[in-house]
């Protein structure tokens, strides 16, 4: 059984936290496109001297260079039987595109998260990052703790957090990626989640939604296909 989820949301929605939460606890790969552009800006490489400018300004990187890197990642082995995408496709296009990659392939699971405006700029402005193992904390609730307790890296707050940024974040997602949500509203495997809720019980409701789709719940343990 695999899950191909993708995970729609505005900046701050909680993707990147319940992603990576379902995809240790599923086994498969969580494929965070933000992540991989800041790994990039961080390296020097082209694609980083490509993306740097877009992302100081809170814009769009080029859907062709982004339809490339999802559609290499997506073809590497341990996607096979499945992924979390998170921060991919965020617009139209890179949905297209999304969807020919995934002949051949099972049910694509999309869940959107919803979160009040107002709250989305106060958690943006709370975050860190670990440096080393890319976990997310909020300032809300380690206070002033700056060092990770999952491997003891360094916290750091995103170059892109801040508010102006943060709100032409929010303005770029409400024109380029809400159009998403038509495009993938009247499919079977599209559900909404309130993610303005506990992280715990947003991750319930998010395991209750994707289990609604049979070929995406996790094998009893001992079968094998
Ligand atoms: P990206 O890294 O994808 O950023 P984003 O979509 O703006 O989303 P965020 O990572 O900011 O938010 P999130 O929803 O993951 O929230 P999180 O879980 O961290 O993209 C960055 C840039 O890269 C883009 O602007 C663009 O330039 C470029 N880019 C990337 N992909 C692209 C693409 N496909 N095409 C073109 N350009 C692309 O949570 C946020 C905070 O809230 C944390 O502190 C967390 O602890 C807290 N929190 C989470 N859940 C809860 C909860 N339930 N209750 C209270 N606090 C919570």
């Amino acid at each position: 059984m695999s899950l191909n989820l993708v995970m729609l949301g505005p900046p701050g929605a909680g993707k990147g936290t319940q992603g990576e939460r379902i995809a240790r606890e599923r086994g498969i790969p969580r494929i965070a496109t933000g992540d991989i552009l800041r790994e990039a800006v961080q390296e020097e490489t082209e694609l980083g001297r490509l993306a740097k400018a877009a992302m100081d300004a809170g814009a769009l990187v080029d859907d062709d260079v982004m339809i490339g890197i999802v559609g290499d990642r997506l073809g590497a082995g341990d996607a096979e039987h499945g992924f979390v995408l998170d921060g991919f496709p965020r617009t139209v296009r890179q949905a297209q595109a999304l969807d020919a990659m995934m002949e051949g392939r099972g049910p694509l699971v999309v869940i959107k998260m919803s979160v009040p405006h107002e709250v989305l700029v106060q958690r943006l402005a709370g975050r860190l990052t670990c440096v080393r193992c890319g976990t997310i904390f909020s300032t809300a609730t380690i206070g002033d703790r700056r060092e990770c307790e999952r491997c003891g890296g360094r916290l750091v707050q995103r170059s892109d957090d801040d508010e102006a940024v943060v709100r032409h974040r929010l303005e770029v997602y409400l024109r380029e990626t809400k159009p998403l949500v038509q495009y993938y509203e009247r499919r079977a495997t599209y559900f909404r989640l309130d993610g303005h809720q506990p992280p715990d019980q947003v991750a319930a409701d998010l395991r209750k939604l994707v289990d609604l789709v049979p070929s995406s719940r996790p094998r009893p343990s001992g079968v094998t296909s």
